[in-house]
């Protein structure tokens, strides 16, 4: 199965420069996978790197990785003016792992190694990911520190908690690398997005009705649309609430999240939060009916009894309910009829655009990584877009929606 190509343009870190600032942790190792993903999104990647980095990761290896010198030592001739050059080219610096003496020589402005002088030198935000034991993490010297970069602007990605390299177990683990990634794309989205200074919000997965303390009527959403819809807002420089049904998915770095179990749930977290924003994006699958009158006590298979009817009553129409205001999209989950039972609910539902869904095609509708959808707009235009990856699928809504948001000021 093929897929639509990914538009370049999309692509939050195509054709940036990215400094890659590296210093002595054992968590150095894992700088090299972040510079790799870096270039394989698409960016220009200069590494920086302290002596004691290369202790533990030689500068050969983000050569080969990265396809460009790396800059060590700042005194050598041939390096004099690198340091300088690679500051004022970078759209932003990352600093992974930065180490307790890295925050420390950030905080107080010394440059005694190309990390921090390359933070000093540039002009592009700096992002920084520390990584050490848990006690050098907790110090208050070091607390103090995090809170003059975070003053200054600085974004800070991690420590996560979990097991560190002395066998401790505690807040000091370098970010994963999908959640710097995600960092470094809220940290771009915010100078560069069409969406920056707006404020979006998204529905995702299912919802959970109870039938008894441990049963419930479901579906199969996984929330993966409406996450990638949330992710590709926030890359676009969003300020983005993720309302959620119950899906085992990680919050994106920089988004806000509601989790909800039922309809009643997921409808007074959206009046909430869609209170003064500019759009909301409804993937959700609200359950239409829940249990009428669930049990307080688990129910019990009765002797000689071969069936159970279940009454359900009809739960509230979210998107119905909400007032308007802001740019409204709908989906529309379909296994017949697609283009009628969408320009039904277009209408019923007061939406500017709904994404007719057929959730029985190939690659398409619940759990896939991708999905092949039609646009519905209201005032007749139909737009069939071809298979493409769910957060590519999240693209071209976006794109709609700030059109539409464009046309209204
Ligand atoms: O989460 P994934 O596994 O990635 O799957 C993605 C998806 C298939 C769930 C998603 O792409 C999708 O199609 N979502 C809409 C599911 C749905 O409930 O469709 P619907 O046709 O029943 O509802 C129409 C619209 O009304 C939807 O925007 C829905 O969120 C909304 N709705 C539905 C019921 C309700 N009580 N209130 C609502 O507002």
């Amino acid at each position: 199965m093929t897929t639509a190509p990914v538009a370049e343009h999309r692509l939050p870190l195509a054709g940036r420069h990215i400094a890659l600032g590296v210093t002595g942790s054992i968590a150095a190792f894992k700088a090299a996978d972040l510079a790799s993903k870096l270039r394989q999104a698409g960016a220009t990647v200069e590494v920086v790197m302290t002596p004691a980095a290369t202790q533990f990761v030689t500068p050969l290896t983000f050569q080969s990785l990265t396809g460009r010198d790396v800059v060590v030592d700042m005194f050598s001739a041939r390096e004099a003016e690198a340091h300088i050059e690679v500051a004022r080219r970078a759209d932003a610096l990352v600093i992974a792992p930065a180490t307790a003496d890295c925050l420390a020589n950030l905080a107080t402005g010394q440059t005694p190694d190309m990390v921090t002088l390359t933070a000093l030198a540039t002009r592009a935000p700096v992002l920084v990911a520390p990584a050490m034991d848990n006690q050098m993490w907790e110090h208050p010297a070091t607390q103090a520190n995090v809170a003059t970069l975070r003053g200054r602007g600085v974004t800070l990605v991690g420590p996560n908690p979990g097991r560190l390299a002395t066998g401790r177990v505690g807040a000091g683990r370098l970010a994963e690398v999908p959640e710097v990634l995600g960092a470094l794309r809220t940290v771009l989205g915010k100078l560069h997005g069409d969406l920056a200074g707006r404020r979006v919000v998204v529905s995702a997965g299912g919802t959970q009705e109870p039938l008894d303390p441990v049963r419930y009527v479901g579906n199969r959403s996984t929330g993966k649309m409406g996450f990638a819809i949330a992710e590709a807002a926030r890359d676009r420089g969003a300020e983005v609430t993720i309302v959620a049904g119950p899906v085992a998915l990680e919050t994106p770095f920089g988004i806000a999240r509601v989790d909800v179990g039922t309809v009643a749930q997921m409808l007074a977290a959206l009046e909430t939060a869609t209170a003064g924003s500019d759009a909301l994006v409804m993937s959700a699958a609200p359950a239409d009916f829940r249990p009428n009158d669930p049990a307080e006590h688990k129910l019990k298979k009765a002797p000689g009894e071969d069936s159970m009817h279940v009454h359900l009553a009809k739960n509230p129409d979210i998107l119905a309910s909400l007032p308007g205001g802001g740019v409204r999209v709908g989906f529309a989950a379909e296994t017949q009829n697609l283009a009628a039972n969408a320009v039904a609910k277009l209408a019923s539902k007061r939406l500017d655009f709904i994404v007719g869904n057929d959730v029985t095609a190939a690659g398409s509708g619940f759990g896939t990584d991708t999905n092949q959808v039609t646009i519905f707009h209201a005032g007749g235009r139909i737009e069939e877009l071809p298979l493409m990856t769910k957060y590519e699928v999240a693209h071209a809504i976006w794109d709609r929606v700030a059109e539409r948001l464009r046309a209204r000021e």
